[in-house]
């Protein structure tokens, strides 16, 4: 009888995540590449042998934090040295590392790997570089090739019942206070072709809704075999044939993109969820001129109303910034009369962060600390109370829940409404992935309760 060959030991990787939810979507897809050379996703940094921080340089904020992870990830490394345990190699990948990937390898040295957001299809290829590599120093790749990665790129399985699929990816926009053109490059499309076999694969796999992401998803214009060119109302209309996929979302919308096509699908297509993520920044025209926003408050306010025409139950969200240069009471003061004419049941509010390379940190009339720190406070008050009032108000209604699994207690399931709010419930876990009607009961800040299903 002949031994069975040693089994090799699967490697473990861990990848932390900052930012938006495409760095989500691009953790996923840097786990898919490294799947084939061995590596299997921890939860657990102590146990991984090689780790990945998807970084954010939107504000200074979550880029600061990359190098305080970073000097944790070194002790990490020494601890396992000391163990015996093998090397750890150490990449740092996404918008930070495409900002100051020459920063990072200059104040973070023992790095192995700097990588942007366009090169990580070649990741495989630049861990085995770092491995060969014997001059102690590390590997930068923050290249934008010419090839779209999407197309080196594995087919995504799908984990659950929600998925995120980019479609869209960088942004030509330029709004002097922020780093997304130069961090994640100019705007592209992917093929529709290619979008719609990621989609069907995902719902083959159970899932029930998707989210497209875009920086700019909704100035989408991917090609067709055809020649064609479809815009993201033409894609939410195919993705709508798809017979298990329930519903259908879009993260984050510009204004300046918001066509009456996309607007009327709101009312036509019963998948596309009535939430619209739509943020508008600020509420001063002044402010938005000088943002480079290219619309203005009218224009803003105009597509609301239009939107509402068409889907009159649709929940709104928004970005805001506050204190961006030259600010002064009365333009936030029309931010705030913005947002108490609109109502949004969700909101992210932020104070300016002057970000290297960008116009507006070049600007005098920098908004003092305190100043912003008071009306992020007026802000957050107000979009808390619109929010309290919007989950205040469902209760006693009828809302289709998707139920998505296990919620924290037993017995209980988990679920979103069409406007995102969670929902829990006490009910079998055999209805988990189905869309159920409930009746809310119960609505706390951030979530709502249902009535309990009978099994
Ligand atoms: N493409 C999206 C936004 C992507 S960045 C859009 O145009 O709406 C996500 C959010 O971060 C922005 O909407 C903005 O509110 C905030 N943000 C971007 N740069 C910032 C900065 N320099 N300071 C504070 N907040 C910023
Ligand atoms: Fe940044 Fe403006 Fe582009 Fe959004 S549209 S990613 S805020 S430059
Ligand atoms: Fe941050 Fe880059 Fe997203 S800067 S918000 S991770 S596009």
């Amino acid at each position: 009888m002949t031994e069975p060959a040693p089994q090799k030991r699967a490697k473990k990787l861990f990848i932390k995540t900052y930012g938006c939810q495409m760095n989500v979507y691009d953790s996923d897809r840097m786990a898919d590449v490294l799947a084939p050379i061995g590596y299997r996703v921890t939860g657990e940094p102590e146990e991984a042998d090689m780790v990945i921080l998807n970084t954010c340089h939107i504000r200074e904020k979550a880029a600061e934090k990359v190098f305080s992870d970073l000097g944790r990830m070194r002790s990490l490394r020494a601890e396992r040295a000391k163990k015996g345990a093998g090397g750890l190699v150490i990449a740092v990948a996404g918008c930070v590392a495409q900002a100051e990937g020459a920063e990072i390898m200059k104040r973070a040295p023992f790095v192995d790997i700097v990588l942007g957001p366009q090169t990580y299809h070649r990741l495989p290829e630049l861990v085995a570089k770092a491995a060969r590599t014997t001059n102690g120093r590390g590997i930068l790749d923050t290249e934008f090739p010419p090839e779209p990665k999407f197309d080196y790129l594995p087919a995504p399985r799908g984990q659950g019942l929600t998925a995120f699929l980019s479609i869209q990816e960088g942004c030509d926009k330029f709004c002097t206070f922020c780093v997304v053109p130069y961090t994640r490059g100019a705007e592209y499309s992917r093929p529709a072709a290619d979008i719609l076999r990621e989609a069907r694969g995902l719902v083959a796999d159970g899932v029930r809704e998707i989210t497209l992401l875009g920086q700019n998803v909704n100035a989408y214009h991917g090609a067709t075999d055809s020649g064609a060119t479809w815009s993201l109302a033409r894609l939410v209309a195919a993705l709508a044939e798809i017979p298990e996929l329930a519903r259908i979302r879009y993260l984050t919308s510009h204004p300046r993109d918001m066509d009456d096509g996309l607007m009327a699908a709101h009312r036509d297509v019963p998948q596309l969820m009535p939430y619209l993520h739509l943020p508008v920044q600020a509420g001063s025209d002044r402010i938005l001129t000088a943002m480079n926003r290219g619309h203005n408050r009218d224009h803003y306010r105009r597509l609301v109303e239009k939107l509402r025409r068409h889907r009159a139950d649709i929940a709104l969200s928004s970005d805001f910034i506050v204190g961006f240069p030259g600010e002064k009471d009365a333009d936030f003061a029309a931010t705030m009369e913005l947002v108490r004419e609109v109502g949004y049941v969700q909101a992210y509010s932020f104070k300016y962060s002057a970000r290297p390379g960008t116009p507006a940190s070049g600007l005098r009339e920098q908004v003092p600390e305190d100043v912003k720190d008071a009306r992020l406070q007026e802000l957050q008050a107000e979009l808390t109370k619109q929010m309290r009032a919007f989950n205040a108000s469902c209760i006693g209604r009828d809302l289709d829940v998707l139920l998505t699994g296990a919620g924290r207690y037993a017995g209980q399931l988990a679920g979103r409404t069409p406007y995102l709010q969670p929902v829990h419930v006490q009910a079998d876990a055999g209805m988990i992935g189905t869309v159920a009607r409930l009746r809310i009961v119960g609505a706390e800040p951030n979530s709502l309760t249902a009535a309990a299903i009978a099994a």
